[in-house]
């Protein structure tokens, strides 16, 4: 059981809020909201009040009922300040949804109101979820302050992208769901305890600081030949191993990429290997992996090559078939696995076909011998291959909720957000 503190500020994704409190509380944590002024035009207190079994504050100056106890704890015998005592007591901050308007209060610490206090005088992990129209998430503005957010520790949950409140719009800005955001809580709550429980980015940096990490990414799809000018392929674009290795960089790692057939352009700053087949990607892998913190595989790798690829065009006249022998290349990420020296985190791909998708990958992330595995269903059209979307199960080997991070569907670059969180918690905050 923890003591969940809930910062619901203002924005019609409010009424998700509510959801949160009801499977909070019904996943055994004690849950508090605080909510901005303008959130109780959307979501009175009363129903916080009435799922969470607590008083909910909005005012540093309101006199808090319960003392800055949580539900099931005892109150103390003095009048405390809220803001301090109640945020005091918590063991994980969650501010969802988070306006555009908060988001910028609190990357400038402003102390406006009690949500904003509580996240100035917090000393657990905090989470922040925006919530918004697409064009004020993707206003640079907005941008900059859940950077700054994110280099101080703050754990961003990344919005999804679909249908907005405003009639007709379509982009990214709604709230992660809330199975998700109770996921994402209860993985900083893991997180927060193996490293201490202060992460709130004022005492231990979480999240943001990449400084100095060397991360290998690996992206594309690899080619093997068949003659002189056919191959076998796949139709992976190289996206989201792109969007890591930018997302990496953006958070102060040293990016090498290796790219098997990427048309895409990566930054000037990125270190960039070019390659085509399995045997050249993995000897890109090889030099690269020793000095490597963390390796992202994000590449399709063919498992099966032409034993014999001829010289020049294999003609069709006269066949009326055409068998190719082939036989398998060496499983790259197995083989760094086996390898790994300690500090080391490897993070492998999967694509799977529907149901059963995050079970077989589970299966991988053991035979494979790494630290994460991150799975997408590729019988969906609308993720995946190609598409600027993507929607994955994040499979740790020592994580939290059952070992699974689901992100929902958002850019390729909010998930690459999302999966470099993932690492850094699996790495203590190193
Ligand atoms: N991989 C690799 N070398 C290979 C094949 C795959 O390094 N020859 C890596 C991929 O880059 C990915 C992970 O292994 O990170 C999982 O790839 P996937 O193709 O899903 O797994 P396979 O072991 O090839 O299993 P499957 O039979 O499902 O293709």
């Amino acid at each position: 059981m923890a003591r969940i503190l809930l910062g619901v500020s203002g924005g019609i994704a409010a009424y998700k809020a509510l959801e949160l409190v009801r499977l909070t509380t019904g996943a055994g944590h004690a849950v508090r909201v605080v909510q901005t002024p303008t959130s109780r035009r959307f979501v009175g207190e009363a129903s916080f009040a009435a799922l969470s079994g607590a008083p909910v504050l909005v005012s540093e100056f309101e006199r808090d009922p319960a003392r800055g106890a949580f539900p099931g704890d005892p109150q103390p015998a003095h009048d405390p300040l809220s803001h301090l005592e109640l945020v005091g007591n918590a063991d994980v901050y969650v501010i969802a949804p988070a306006s555009a308007n908060t988001i910028a209060k609190l990357a400038n610490g402003l102390a406006f109101d009690m949500l904003c206090s509580c996240a100035l005088a917090a000393t657990c992990p905090v989470l922040v979820a925006p919530a918004m129209n697409n064009h004020m998430y993707e206003h640079p503005a907005t941008r900059a302050n859940l950077q700054t957010l994110r280099e101080r520790g703050v754990t961003i949950v990344a919005p999804g992208e679909g249908r907005l409140a405003s009639k007709g719009e379509h982009g990214i800005g709604r709230l992660a769901e809330p199975a998700q955001l109770l996921a994402a809580c209860e993985a900083a709550l893991a997180a927060g305890t193996s490293a201490g429980g202060q992460a709130n980015g004022a005492v231990t940096a979480r999240g943001g600081d990449w400084d100095g990490v060397k991360v290998l990414v690996t992206a594309g799809g690899t080619r093997e030949p068949i003659d002189s000018v056919r191959f076998l392929g796949n139709s992976s674009s190289g996206r989201m191993g792109l969007a890591l290795a930018e997302a990496a960089l953006a958070r102060g790692a040293d990016v090498t990429l290796v790219a098997a057939n990427v048309s895409l352009a990566a930054s000037e700053a990125i270190a960039r290997r070019d390659v085509v087949t399995a045997a050249e990607l993995q000897r890109a892998c090889q030099e690269e992996f020793p000095v490597s913190d963390v390796l992202f595989m994000a590449a399709a790798v063919a498992d099966f090559r032409p034993v014999a690829p001829q010289q020049g065009k294999i003609k069709k006249s006269g066949r009326a078939s055409l068998a190719l022998e082939l036989e398998a290349t060496t499983d790259v990420l197995a083989t760094l696995a086996a390898q790994r020296r300690e500090g080391q985190t490897l993070v492998g791909f999967a694509a799977e076909h529907g149901d059963g998708a995050v079970e077989l990958a589970r299966g991988k992330l053991v035979e494979k011998g790494v630290d994460a595995i991150v799975v997408n269903d590729i019988s969906r059209a609308d993720i995946g291959f190609d598409v600027d979307a993507n929607e994955v199960t994040i499979l740790t080997a020592n994580g939290s909720a059952n070992g699974a991070i689901s992100v929902g569907r958002a850019a390729k670059s909010q998930v690459a957000e999302a999966i470099l969180d993932a690492v850094w918690r699996l790495r203590g905050g190193r």
